[in-house]
Formats: structure tokens, C-alpha cells, sequence
């Protein structure tokens, strides 16, 4: 997804910028940007390169020119190809006013067509139009107003008063003007902070763009536009147009803690970082006496009454039948809500109805505000649908609130509050810890909403049994590594792999079905257990392997079941099986062992074991595994 960066201070701005740039390319990208800007002898020099930031700083001689004022980019294409011409920095026609742009310019077909007709267009992009509406405001405004600006910086910021509210859509944009010795800086829903540095000051939209450089962090709010100097950072609000006074944040991580440690991917170091992610999480939350989420109490009362059992479906049907609570989310993080279902109604008896934001958000569901609490789960807190979503639920007012890991981020500003998942950094673009750390916190709302019904012993066992989670994820790391190693080896020679679980562990098997297939290629499908013979039994024969989910609960002997009937199909069939479980080995060709635990629990064992197998079979088949390609780390787009 597009990454901004910009600089403005004392040193060469081009160094900076391009080590900026490599610190965001894990957001993924197909072409990237720099523009730099000398005041002292007048001149802007524009780098645009396709393929990798690499790529750019070969092509350029990164001593050779010494201007400390610049702007940066990393493109994702939304609109128009990924071509140098498509690539930002965008600028006006008389090439004085510089614009890079995070987030879509929804109406810049009318713009283009209306009010900037005149203006020469060189990209296909959304964002060409805001350099031009820049200056033709600009122009507009001298023309109207010669007297009225006492220097640049008024006048400036007057034409982004007055340009902005043209603009429709979600931006994160960051202006160099020629001859002015700052940058302007605006966003609107799309996330933008500024560093603060000594004499020098820095803009992104990442924190760990800017980290290299300065651990102080302003975190710029919705319709907020910043004048940013060397030594001076001015802030107003659109809505208000008056100064507003933003504080800086200390950022406690430091790149280290954003970068590999040792290990060959990012990937393969935050599954090692699975237990930690458990550990921290839970550590925020339990105290002494209980869990202590920092949520309304009021979420609470929807479990009084309630009753216990499965009420909610999963379907999209119209209609007013509120559940109580609703969760919405995109990819890995609509498995962890859809894990959460099964947890949240085990543990509390709280119907869960759980819905992908891409469908909710145009869905005809109505919601009834005092029914029904919305939580939005996102690892980035910058998901465009899951925000969509929070935003509707919002609009039927209805409580929300999101689960992110990232402080700041745009979900957190538009959820009535937050319960931060604490996975550190996640820097692979397939998600892993980040989604254990999700299946942390919905335990702990599980046990949150369901303590009133269950004894104070019982809820105290719980708790005990959850703190064992990481010890538990980390004997699967200890000792199941190898085997998934040896199985993943296996697997690489498949081009079709099925995944099937029941219960709990059928999101399970979508997560490993998902995880398989962005970081190896190989098509992977997660099936409840119980369906396959429902039409893909078809699909079986020796070349389509089945990883098979099977848990000591309730299902296990129907599971049993299922997996012989596959195995009579002639597909070759791995079990992901409880340790001690000797029956399991007669039907099937190999087994991974992980610790047992509670059924409910066995989530966590599982999906260590199944994103282990998934590194290892890209690892075989020799993918990229961190920057997956066509993927995103974080979709800002609809
Ligand atoms: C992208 C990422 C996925 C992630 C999904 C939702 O597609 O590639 O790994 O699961 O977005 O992201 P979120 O930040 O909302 O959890």
C-alpha cells in the first residue's frame, strides 16, 4: 500500500528520504517516488523509478545533490498502472507544487473534467488533480485577495483551506512548493504523523518510517492540515480552521524490535514471536482479581439473559434480529472473529454474528443501537472496509469498538474505544502473530462477558488455563518445528492442498488454508470436515493432499470420520492431532502432534503449527514469503 515520507531540516533530505522509504516497503509497493527541493540556488530534482527503492538508489548519486527539503513515495496502483509516469511526486503545471498522496481521490474524474479542464494532465492518477487544484487556488486566491496573506505561509495555508474541501475521498498528501522552506501536510482518512526532530522535522505515514531519525511521534488527527518548518510546527483543523495543539507521543519500540533478528523472514520470526505476542497481550489485561479490558461496562450487560447456546447464524440475510454482538473484519482477521464466535459463545453463551466488512458494508442489515455492540478486529487499524464498517455501525448508533495493534491508527479514532492486541510490529505481510494475539483478547472478552454466569473457581481455572497459552505455543515452536518442516517439504510438491477442521478450529483451517496459499502459491482451501463429501470429494485423488484439524472435543469421533472417508478417496491425509491421540496414526499418512489443551483453546497450539507449515512449504518451493506478490500489508483501498 502507498507509503509518504517527507523531510525538512538541515541535512541532504535525499538519504534520508530513501533510508525512510525502505523502512515502509513492507507495506508492499510497485513503483516509488522522490522529489528534492535546494531553496538556495532554486532548484527541485524528481527521481522516479519502477521495481524496488534498490533499484532507485542505484540510478542515483545520492552525495551529488544537497537539498534539505523533499518528498517521498511508495506506490500501490489504485488508479492507473504502476509506470514511472504514474508515480509520484505529482506536481502542477508549472511544475512548482509537488504532491505525494496516500489514500483515493474518489471524485477526480468530475474535478478533472469541471473545474481543472484547463490543466495538462501527464498520469492517469487519482492524485494528479491536487497539485493543480493547488495552484489554480492559489492563483485564484493572489488574483482575488494581492493584499490579504502576510507571506507565504498564510497564504498557503489559506489555499489548503480553501482547495481541501474540494477533494472527496481519503487522503494522506504531503505538499512541497517551490521557493517555500517547509511542507504542508493534511490528511483524512487515511493515517499521517509527523516526527519531531532537533531543527529538523519529519512527515510519514508509518511511525517506522521516521524511527531511524526520531522516537518523538505527533499523530496527526482527521481533517487536520500542518505547516511544517525546520523549527516550527503549526496545526489547524479543517472543521474548526483555528490552531489546534497536537502533543508528541514517545515511540517505545525501537527498529530493532522492526527488523529481523537473525532470522531469514520477518515471517519466521514473528511465529517465533507467537508466545510473546500471547504473553504481552494477556499481561495488559489480567490483573490480580480478573481481566480489565478498559471497555464500558455496559458490553457486559448484553450476556444478562441472554441465555447460553449458538443463537446467531453467520449468513448476510436482511432483517432486524440483532445479535449481540457483531464483529466484522477483513482476511486473517475476519478468521480470529470468526474464531471468536465459537469462543465468545462457549465461554459467555453471548450470540456472535460475525460478517467479512466488505459485505457488511453493503449489506441491507439494519442494526438496532441498543441491541447490539459492533467490534471491529484489524491488525493496521488502517483496513479501508473494516473501517467502512465501524463507520456504518456507527451511523445506526450502535457502541463500537476495534481491536488493533497499532496505537493511532484510524480504527482506534473511529471506535467508541479500543482494546489494543499487543503483537509489537508486524512487519510480513502475511499476518501471524497479530492474529494470536487476536485470539488472546477474545478469550479474554469471552471470559469478560461470561463471568457472570460461571463460579468464581471456574472463572479462576480459565484464567490459569489461558496464561498457560504460551508455554504451550511455545512447545509447538520447540518441538513441532522440525516435523512441519519435514511435512512442509511434502506439501511443496502439491498445487492443491485442502484444509478442514470443525468447530473452533474450522476458522483454523481457513487461516491455514490462507496462510499456504499467499506465501507459497499453492491453492489451499479451508472445508468444515463435515462438508467435503458435499461436492469436493470430487476434487480428491493422490494429488490433493488434506491437512486435517483434529481436536479432542465434542466432534472428534465425527472428524474421525470424515477423515477416513477422505482417506477411502485416495487423498493423502496429514493430521494436525493432540499429543497421546494413537487412534488418529491407523487412518492417516502423517500426523503433527502439538500439546493438548482445552478444546476451546486448541486455536492457539494449531495455528503455531499450521503458519509453521506454511513458512516452510514457501521456504521449499523458494517464495519470497515476506512480500508475497499482488499483496498488501495493509489495504487501505475498498
Ligand atoms: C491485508 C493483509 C492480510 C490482513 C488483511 C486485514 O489483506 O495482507 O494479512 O489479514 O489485510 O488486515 P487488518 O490490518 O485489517 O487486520
Amino acid at each position: 500500500m502507498c507509503g509518504i515520507v517527507g523531510y525538512v531540516g538541515e541535512r541532504a533530505a535525499l538519504p534520508i528520504l530513501l533510508s525512510s522509504l525502505r523502512r515502509i516497503e513492507y507495506r508492499g509497493y510497485d513503483s516509488c517516488g522522490i522529489l528534492v527541493q535546494d531553496n538556495a540556488r532554486g532548484e527541485v530534482h524528481l527521481y522516479k523509478g519502477l521495481k524496488s527503492i534498490s533499484d532507485l538508489i542505484q540510478n542515483l548519486d545520492v552525495a551529488q545533490f544537497p537539498g534539505t527539503i523533499g518528498i517521498a513515495h511508495t506506490r500501490w496502483a489504485t488508479h492507473g498502472v504502476p509506470s514511472e509516469r504514474n508515480a509520484h511526486p505529482h506536481l502542477d503545471c508549472n511544475e512548482e507544487i509537488a504532491v505525494v498522496h496516500n489514500g483515493i481521490i474518489e471524485n477526480f474524474r468530475s474535478l478533472r473534467e469541471g473545474i481543472l479542464h484547463n490543466c495538462l494532465f501527464h498520469s492517469e492518477t487519482d492524485t494528479e488533480v491536487i497539485p493543480h487544484l493547488i495552484e489554480k487556488t492559489l492563483v485564484n486566491l493572489r488574483r482575488e485577495k494581492p493584499h490579504t496573506y502576510t507571506g507565504d505561509e498564510e497564504l498557503l495555508m489559506a489555499v489548503m483551506r480553501e482547495a481541501l474541501p474540494c477533494l472527496k475521498g481519503s487522503y494522506a498528501i504531503i505538499v512541497a512548493v517551490k521557493g517555500f522552506d517547509g511542507l504542508i501536510a493534511a490528511r483524512r482518512e487515511s493515517p499521517l504523523i509527523i516526527g519531531v526532530g532537533d531543527r529538523e522535522n519529519f512527515i510519514a505515514s508509518d511511525v517506522p518510517a521516521v524511527l531511524e531519525q526520531t522516537n518523538r511521534v505527533i499523530y496527526l488527527e482527521e481533517g487536520d492540515i500542518a505547516l511544517v518548518k525546520k523549527d516550527q510546527i503549526y496545526i489547524e483543523n479543517m472543521d474548526g480552521g483555528e490552531e489546534v495543539r497536537r502533543g508528541a507521543s514517545l515511540i517505545s519500540w525501537t527498529i530493532e524490535d522492526a527488523e529481523k533478528g537473525g532470522y531469514e523472514h520477518f515471517m519466521l520470526k514473528e511465529i517465533h514471536e507467537e508466545p510473546k505476542a500471547i504473553i504481552n497481550t494477556l499481561r495488559e489485561y489480567l490483573t490480580e482479581t480478573g481481566i480489565e479490558l478498559g471497555i464500558r461496562a455496559e458490553l457486559m450487560d448484553k450476556g444478562k439473559g441472554t441465555g447460553s447456546g449458538t443463537g446467531a447464524g453467520t449468513g448476510t440475510g436482511a432483517g432486524t434480529a440483532s445479535p449481540s454482538l457483531l464483529m466484522v473484519a477483513c482476511g486473517t482477521s475476519f478468521y480470529a472473529a470468526q474464531c471468536g464466535k465459537y469462543i465468545i459463545e462457549h465461554l459467555s453463551g453471548i450470540p456472535v454474528h460475525v460478517e467479512l466488512a466488505s459485505e457488511f458494508n453493503y449489506s441491507d442489515f439494519v442494526l438496532a443501537p441498543d441491541d447490539v455492540t459492533v467490534i471491529g478486529i484489524t491488525q493496521s487499524g488502517e483496513t479501508a472496509d473494516t473501517l467502512m464498517a465501524l463507520k456504518k455501525a456507527k451511523r445506526f448508533g450502535c457502541h463500537t469498538v476495534a481491536i488493533t495493534n497499532v496505537l493511532g491508527s484510524s480504527a482506534t479514532r473511529i471506535a467508541d474505544e479500543t482494546i489494543y492486541i499487543r503483537a509489537g510490529p508486524e512487519i510480513g505481510v502475511a499476518a501471524t502473530k497479530s492474529f494470536i494475539a487476536q485470539l488472546a483478547i477474545l478469550y479474554l472478552l469471552g471470559l469478560h462477558l461470561g463471568r457472570a454466569r460461571i463460579s468464581e473457581h471456574e472463572f479462576m481455572e480459565w484464567i490459569e488455563e489461558l496464561k498457560r497459552m504460551p508455554q504451550v505455543a511455545q512447545m509447538v515452536l520447540d518441538d513441532t518445528e522440525a516435523v512441519a518442516r519435514r511435512y512442509a517439504t511434502y506439501l511443496a510438491g502439491f498445487e492443491n492442498v485442502f484444509f478442514v477442521g470443525r468447530g473452533v478450529n474450522l476458522p483454523v483451517a481457513f487461516e491455514g488454508a490462507l496462510k499456504l496459499k499467499e506465501i507459497s502459491y499453492i491453492h489451499a482451501e479451508g472445508y468444515a470436515a463435515g462438508e467435503l463429501k458435499h461436492g469436493p470429494f470430487a476434487l480428491l485423488t493422490p494429488d490433493t493432499p488434506v491437512v486435517a484439524i483434529l481436536s479432542r472435543d465434542n466432534v472428534y469421533e465425527k472428524t474421525l470420520g470424515n477423515i477416513k472417508e477422505m482417506k477411502s478417496r485416495d487423498a493423502p491425509v496429514l493430521a494436525l492431532a493432540v499429543e497421546g491421540d494413537e487412534e488418529v496414526g491407523k487412518y492417516v499418512d502423517g500426523v503433527i502432534y502439538v500439546p493438548d489443551t482445552e478444546p476451546i483453546l486448541s486455536p492457539i497450539p494449531n495455528t503455531v503449527a499450521l503458519h509453521l507449515l506454511a513458512y516452510w512449504t514457501a521456504r521449499a518451493r523458494g517464495c519470497e514469503i515476506d512480500k508475497p506478490r499482488n499483496l498488501a500489508k495493509s489495504v487501505t483501498v475498498e
